[in-house]
């Protein structure tokens, strides 16, 4: 197998947005049968943020990647392509992608959607890479934006409790200044696919008029998703390490997707990198899906946790189920 180090490709901008309104744990316990300190305990979460009415996942994506083109030092216009990894998209068409192009008063650009859920970002990674590979002059933006509160069942406490929107983007390109995509993996078993679902697709087919079912929103078997995550997030971070050479010694931060603290502490124990070296923002954000590595790099960046010249394992796992890992040297 060719190590991806190979192939030149730099991330060379950082963005993440969230919504301003905050739902506390707090707030979740005066409509639905739960505690904060369950949810605390359990998952680690203790807020989630929530897009406005009116506000989609294209709007937050475009702020985020307003700020990743400012920290990259680019113009939208420089823009040649825009891949947009959500499983929760404005319309089925057109893709938000497109509707981002638009909003940055961009057009021309090669833009389209893709659903990796949890993982979109890291499968986002790998898109980019070979799109320039095959391209040297592309600059791609990697957008991964989430409206999950849509689509929560929130009668439902064993999946309402646990996520929240927000989007994070970054700046590709072959060249230039910004973290080296050392390597990138990805992964997929699609056996597992209806343990974690989000309907509203043509497999439910409504009629004009039908109530939306409960199939509508976002239904999981949590235990079974835990030790699956737990499993490929530790196996596919080995697995991109031996390949280049690297043990976890070499990492100095681990940024896991942020669904649950205990899969995080439970990943990072199989890894042997210890909690220091583990970045968490979960309690802040709760699980916000293809936006939530995004959101943990520009949020540990702004908290100066992540600095030049540390190189960082990413690790995901979602919906599909598809899971994923990567190494970005800052
Ligand atoms: O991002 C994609 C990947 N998604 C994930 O990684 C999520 C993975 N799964 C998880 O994070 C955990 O499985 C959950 C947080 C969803 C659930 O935690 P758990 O420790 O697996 O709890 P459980 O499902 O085994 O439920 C334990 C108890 C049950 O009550 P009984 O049957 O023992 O009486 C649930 O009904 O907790 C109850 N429960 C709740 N109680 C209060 C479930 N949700 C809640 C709640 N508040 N929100």
């Amino acid at each position: 197998m060719t190590a991806s180090r190979d192939i030149a490709c730099r991330v060379r901008g950082f963005g993440a947005y969230t919504p301003v309104d905050v739902l506390t744990n707090f707030d979740l316990e005066k409509f639905v049968e739960t505690t904060d300190e369950w949810i605390t305990t359990r998952t680690g979460i203790k807020q989630r943020h929530r897009l406005a009415e009116g506000q989609n996942a294209s709007d937050a994506a475009t702020e985020a990647a307003r700020l990743a083109l400012a920290d990259a030092g680019m113009e939208p216009g420089e823009i040649t392509h825009v891949i947009n990894a959500t499983c929760t998209p404005d319309y089925l068409c057109p893709n938000t992608a497109c509707l981002v192009e638009a909003k940055l008063g961009i057009m021309g650009a090669m833009a389209f959607d893709f659903n990796a859920a949890c993982s979109g970002y890291v499968y986002g990674l790998s898109m980019a890479r070979a799109i320039v590979a095959a391209q040297p002059d592309a600059r791609v933006l990697l957008t991964a934006t989430e409206a999950l509160t849509r689509r929560l069942n929130w009668a439902d406490r064993t999946t309402c409790v646990l996520f929240g929107d927000g989007a994070g983007a970054s700046v590709i390109t072959a060249d230039g200044e910004g973290a080296l995509l050392e390597d990138v993996l990805c992964a997929s078993d699609g056996n597992l696919g209806g343990l974690l679902t989000i309907g509203g697709g043509t497999h439910t087919p409504y009629a004009k008029g039908d109530p939306v079912g409960e199939d509508f929103f976002v239904q999981m078997n949590g235990r079974d998703v835990f030790k699956h995550a737990v499993r490929n997030m530790a196996a596919i971070s080995q697995d991109v390490l031996a390949r280049n050479g690297l043990t976890t010694d070499d990492v100095a931060l681990l940024i896991p997707h942020q669904a649950n603290l205990r899969i995080i502490e439970a990943v990072g124990d199989r890894l042997g990198v210890p909690a220091e070296r583990v970045f968490v923002n979960l309690h802040e954000f709760g699980n916000t899906s293809a936006a939530s590595v995004p959101l943990a790099i520009a949020d540990a960046r702004a908290k100066g946790v992540l600095r030049p010249g540390m190189r960082v394992l990413l690790a995901t796992f979602g919906g599909g189920f598809t899971w994923g890992a990567a190494l970005l040297h800052f």
